[in-house]
């Protein structure tokens, strides 16, 4: 496995290895299972597996979120080999962003006013969507993997590869789960154990509303409630909990299939995210 660390040395590692298939996996670092199992299937359907760590730097909002981001570069590599992982592209915010850097993807409309582009505002989207669009130009690969953990993102990443003709094939992966239920997050290291005992009644409270969709209810308010109160009974207050259409990410009078449960809410001082498709997941 190699490392690189700017965009030419990654042309030139990737150069013998197009014709074959290339498969990406886009990350932020501090690995855990639920980018591993990405590397795994990336592994599993492309010549090539490509990783990128680079803690975007434009997609945060609170700077002090981003000097928390956990950075832990030497452990990520070892397990990126572990998962068969061929090239890993870890750049400087300099190699990325050069001096005079002025142009943003923005992706407009529902799919970013919402969710977390109604919290974190637009900018969070641009950010992910102007560094994804240069990634994929970099790496240029057959396949990109993204998790079903960040639903928004996903629709966003798709959209985004859509209307620029991108030419790459976004591939989507069930959230993977600690085994109470709390989806993997590189921001659950930041949880104290109390707050980590806390953060277990998120997969609970999505879970309940799966039932009671199960047994029949679909009005969006009546399902977001059930989760509202089983966050209340742990002393959580949601940012916000919203059923929505899983593609348009548009408001729905009914939660007919598929729809998008998502919420956002802060465990101490980490704020967590996680969803379900209702009926589906
Ligand atoms: P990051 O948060 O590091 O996540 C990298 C990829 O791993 C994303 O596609 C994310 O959805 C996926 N992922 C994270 N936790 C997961 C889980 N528990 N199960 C399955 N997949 C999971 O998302 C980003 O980085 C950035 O926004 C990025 C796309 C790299 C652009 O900067």
């Amino acid at each position: 496995m190699r490392i690189v660390r700017t965009i030419a040395d990654l042309r030139a590692a990737l150069s013998p290895h197009r014709g074959e298939t290339i498969g990406f996996v886009p990350t932020m670092g501090a690995l855990h299972e639920g980018h591993l199992s990405l590397l795994r299937t990336a592994r599993s359907e492309n010549a090539t597996v490509v990783l990128s760590i680079f803690v975007n730097p434009t997609q945060f909002g609170e700077a002090a979120d981003l000097a928390a981001y956990p950075r832990t570069e030497e452990a990520d590599v070892a397990l990126a080999a572990e998962a068969g992982t061929d090239l890993v592209f870890a750049p400087s915010p300099a190699e990325m962003y050069p001096a005079g850097f002025a142009t943003s993807v923005s992706v407009a409309g529902a799919i970013t006013g919402t969710l977390e582009g109604a919290v974190r505002g637009r900018s969070h989207f641009d950010g992910v969507a102007t560094v994804v669009a240069k990634l994929l130009l970099a790496v240029q690969p057959d396949r990109a993997y993204f998790g079903a953990k960040d639903a928004q993102q996903v629709v966003v990443v798709r959209r985004m590869v859509s209307d620029l003709g991108i030419p790459v094939e976004i591939v989507a992966r069930p959230t993977s789960r600690d085994d109470d239920g709390l989806a993997r997050s590189s921001r659950n290291t930041r949880l104290s154990a109390e707050e980590r005992d806390v953060a277990a009644v998120i997969p609970r409270a999505l879970r309940a509303a799966q039932d009671a969709f199960a047994s029949g209810i679909r009005d969006p308010h009546r399902l977001t409630t059930v989760v509202r109160d089983e966050l209340a009974g742990a002393g959580l207050e949601p940012e916000y909990v919203e059923a929505v259409d899983a593609d348009s990410l548009e408001p729905i009078a009914t939660a007919e299939t598929p729809a998008l449960l998502a919420l956002a809410v802060r465990v101490g001082e980490v704020r967590l995210i996680d969803n379900v498709v209702l009926g589906v997941d």
